[in-house]
């Protein structure tokens, strides 16, 4: 779909950094008008940029237009988006049972100041759904949602400290890789290892009197795709029921895996689930649910309730969008559909890699995808040593200028407006741009 020229010859560079220079200047001549937009952006907002992670290098090109699988950019060249904001845009571009919801919302008014008539259905369906979840309470954002479910276990338990693991991301305060961010909330946290049972075990019993909550991810996502072990997550589970821990599943990502999300897949079954993303229809949402002698702390009818406040909590777009979508779209034959998808396209990607004899993996779980540029198997987060940043550069960069959209940090999903053709067409540029550069990947 791209409009910009890709000569399809190899160029013979043999230094990746003369192939990613030649690459970036091809991309900036493609694209002057998102070019002077981040350049106009830079005076007002630090970097040009409102939320980290949408820069990316040289300068992130500016969309007009999303419908269905593709979007289109400020300069006019076309995508097929394989982004999906980060999964939240499960639906596709401008779904019409979406639409028709967000509409039929706003018509009855924007911000009604009440409880009103979506959010009780949206809550039936995510309780219906996910086997952790007996209440739910919703929020404006993922990481809303974990901070509320950590503030609710160390309620609940009376204890301060919370486990985390090494590279999770459960909101832009609640970062964990290099041992957590300055912009952190100062939680008391200690460290367990991703998939490694026996060190994280040790962590845990040696914490276990003061810990409130263990918090994981069931497949670490910004961490780079990685899936959680089922042993892994058992042992989580029977260590922190020992002890009264909270085990809190951030499902914020993977909540698409089936239609109780990846627990449900797994068979692992935590206290408590966090959510986001897709659920709220595309519109800014987050949920935090689970056994209700934790959530009931929350009831305010009853006397000495803890507060949980959020202006736009139940917004009629969110909750009506989100409702839609549930009831209407992501049955769980959609789910598990979707995940197989996922699971095969993965497979046709690493036999790509394969057949080119590159250094390069796709990892991930169903959907959700990433790409790294070492061969040696990936567990955790601490493994992507050597992840080679410049290749994944030249390789997003190349990828955008034939037409196929996603993070450059090796990130992308799948979403329900995708056809086989908008597969094939990533898998066949995909091919092509590893063929091309195959002397220096
Ligand atoms: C696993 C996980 N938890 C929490 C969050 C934070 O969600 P939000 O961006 O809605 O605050 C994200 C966002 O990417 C996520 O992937």
């Amino acid at each position: 779909m791209s409009m910009i020229d890709v000569p399809t010859a190899t160029k013979g560079h043999n230094k990746i950094t003369d192939a990613l220079a030649e690459a970036r200047e091809r991309f900036i001549a493609a694209n002057p008008k998102s070019r002077g937009r981040w350049e106009n952006a830079r005076a007002v907002m630090p970097g040009g940029n409102t939320r980290t992670v949408l820069h990316y290098d040289p300068f992130p090109l500016t969309m007009v237009k999303g419908e269905g699988a593709y979007l289109t950019d400020l300069d006019g060249h076309g995508y097929t988006d394989f982004l999906n904001e980060y999964s939240a845009g499960l639906y596709g571009h401008s779904n019409p049972v979406i639409l028709a919801a967000i509409k039929k919302a706003l018509d009855g008014g924007i911000v009604l100041g009440a409880p009103n008539q979506w959010e009780v259905k949206l809550a039936e369906l995510v309780t219906a759904r996910f086997p952790s979840i007996d209440q739910v309470r919703f929020t404006n954002s993922g990481t809303e949602a974990n901070l509320m479910a950590l503030g609710a276990a160390r309620a609940f338990t009376k204890r301060d400290k919370i486990m985390v693991f090494d590279g999770a991301y459960h909101g832009g305060v609640l970062y964990f890789a290099h041992r957590g961010m300055p912009v952190n909330v100062p939680f008391d946290v200690v460290y367990g290892t991703f998939n490694s049972t026996e060190e994280s075990l040790a962590v845990l019993n040696a914490h276990a009197h003061e810990l409130a909550a263990v918090i994981v991810e069931p497949m670490v996502g910004g961490g780079g795709c990685l899936p959680a072990d089922r042993e892994f997550l058992d042992a989580l589970r029977g260590a922190a029921k020992r002890h009264g821990i909270v085990l809190i599943f951030d499902e914020v990502m993977t909540s698409r895996s089936s239609a109780g999300g990846l627990q449900q897949r797994l068979g692992v079954i935590p206290d408590m689930t966090t959510l986001g993303k897709y659920l709220g229809g595309g519109s800014s949402f987050g949920a935090f649910g689970g056994r209700s002698d934790i959530m009931a702390q929350f009831d305010p009818t009853a006397p000495g309730a803890m507060p949980h406040a959020g202006t736009f909590n139940n917004n009629v777009m969110s909750m009506a969008a989100g409702y839609a979508g549930l009831s209407e779209i992501f049955t769980a034959a959609e789910a598990d559909s979707l995940y197989d998808r996922g699971e095969a396209f993965k497979a046709r990607l690493n036999a790509i890699i394969a057949a080119c004899g590159v250094e390069m993996q796709i990892t991930g779980s169903g959907s959700i995808l990433g790409l790294h540029c070492v061969t040696h198997p990936i567990r955790a987060p601490h493994d992507i040593k050597d992840a080679r940043p410049d290749i994944k550069t030249l390789i997003h960069l190349e990828m955008m200028m034939r037409g196929f959209s996603y993070a450059q940090r090796g990130y992308m999903t799948l979403s329900l407006a995708m056809t086989d053709q908008d597969l094939d067409g990533f898998a066949t540029a995909f091919e092509d741009v590893l063929r091309q550069h195959g002397d220096i990947l």
